[in-house]
């Protein structure tokens, strides 16, 4: 699919300096349930879902953990590398919120004891949030070169039980650093961008799992796609041959096969699907392993992308996400020379590794059902290994620890 040569960023003694990722760690939930164990449940082929939807296992949050303890995990580690020095803003990107009104991200900048010299917002726009986040960092880097933004994207993928949806759940968080000069990825200017109001996924206030329309949401997400690509080529984007990696948001990594075919069908360049499924095969191997993690999920793709392949300098990444509901977004970036020296695979795998595997019948006492219970007190059993634990809630007030 691609050329995979080395992409000159824009040089030259009057360049601005580049601006995007210096450092990027995810972290995820308890507990892992591999998908055959739904398949047996169902009794169906279990290739339906490791092949059909190209997935494997899911992680599940253990009763003490949700979106701020993946993603203050996350963010810990990120922390521990790069210090505070620079950080003005936090966004915390995400669609499982849990509160209407107190960012998550503020029991993060708790946790993390983060300097109070900080603004802390959340985004949301479905799985679409974690980019715009993205998009809002560099434009605070770009006005001020000197600041750095901590953008923490965080989710749980839940649906109702014995629904389609039901092997796309998921849950994970990926946290990042942007800054002006980074050391993994240039993000390049063009965007191409899509907004349409449609009704394919979402999660009124009152229910914990989502309502989805299945096969027209994978409608909606082609219709983006080549509406935020057709943007992306109007604004100064470049032509599809000079773009070596494709990450796409990954609901189910067969989701972006599909995509990819479409995209290629598009550029004039088709190709069949298993030429499209090899092309992206090295975006795939986190998030098989993770399941939906929403907004983090395109995220997990790059990861996934950085950790397996050997050499990536100086190659141009295309990254298109969607968020339901709708909207989208096609971007480039550079990879930088030495920015393997910055990557953390060995800790990602061990994260996975971590994971305690559970079988059918633990999955349905930890899925928290359909509606929200109205509780104003209630404490957690001690469950997680993880840096942080969610205690509870009291009068009310969510408790982390
Ligand atoms: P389904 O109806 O159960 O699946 O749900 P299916 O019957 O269409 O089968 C899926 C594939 O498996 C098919 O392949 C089958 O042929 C194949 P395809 O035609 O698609 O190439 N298959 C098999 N393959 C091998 N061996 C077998 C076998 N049996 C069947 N034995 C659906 C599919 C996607 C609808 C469902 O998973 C779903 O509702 N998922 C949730 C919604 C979703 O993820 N939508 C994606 C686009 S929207 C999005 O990305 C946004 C989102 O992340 C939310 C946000 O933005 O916040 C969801």
């Amino acid at each position: 699919m691609s050329t995979q040569t080395n992409h000159e960023q824009a040089a030259g003694p009057d360049a601005a300096p580049s601006t995007g990722i210096q450092d990027i760690a995810f972290a995820t939930g308890h507990y892992s349930f591999d998908l055959k164990n739904l398949a047996e449940k169902h009794e169906i082929d279990v290739n339906k879902f490791y092949v059909g939807i190209g997935q494997e296992t899911m992680s599940i949050p253990a009763e003490d953990e949700d979106i701020v303890t993946m993603g203050a995990a996350a963010a810990q580690r990120i922390i521990e590398r790069n210090g505070t020095d620079g950080i003005r803003t936090l966004l915390f990107a995400t669609e499982s919120g849990i509160d209407q009104s107190k960012s998550a991200g503020v029991y993060v900048h708790g946790l993390l004891n983060l300097p109070r010299e900080i603004r802390t917002i959340e985004t949301k726009m479905a799985c679409y949030g974690g980019i715009g986040a993205l998009q809002m960092a560099l434009g605070i880097v770009a006005r001020n070169p000197e600041e750095k933004v901590l953008v923490i994207t965080s989710d749980v993928a839940r649906y109702d039980v014995d629904t389609s949806g039901e092997p796309t759940q998921g849950a994970a968080a990926v946290a990042f650093l942007v800054q002006a000069s980074p050391d993994i990825l240039a993000i390049e200017p063009a965007q191409g961008v899509y907004t349409t109001d449609v009704q394919d996924f979402w999660r009124p206030n009152f229910r914990n799992t989502a309502l989805v329309d299945g096969k027209f949401s994978v409608g909606a997400y082609m219709d983006a796609l080549v509406g935020a690509w057709h943007d992306y080529r109007a604004h100064g984007g470049v032509d599809f041959r000079e773009i070596d990696w494709f990450c796409y948001h990954q609901p189910f990594t067969k989701m972006a096969v599909k995509a990819h075919m479409r995209l290629t069908k598009e550029a004039g360049v088709p190709l069949e699907k298993p030429e499209a499924a090899a092309a992206l095969e090295p975006t795939f191997g986190y998030n098989k392993q993770l399941g939906n993690s929403y907004t983090a999920s395109i995220f997990l793709g790059f990861l996934a992308l950085l950790d397996s392949q050997k050499d990536l300098e100086g190659q141009r990444v295309g990254f298109f996400s969607y968020g339901s509901g709708a909207v989208a977004e096609f971007f480039t970036g550079v990879i930088l020379p030495g920015y393997r020296q910055h990557l953390r695979a060995e800790e990602h795998q061990a994260i996975l590794d971590a994971r305690e595997p559970i079988g059918y019948d633990r999955y349905r006492v930890l899925h928290p059902g359909t509606l929200v219970q109205p509780t104003d007190n209630y404490r957690t059993e001690r469950q997680t290994q993880a840096p942080f634990r969610f205690e509870g809630v009291d009068e009310g007030s969510r408790l982390y620890r």
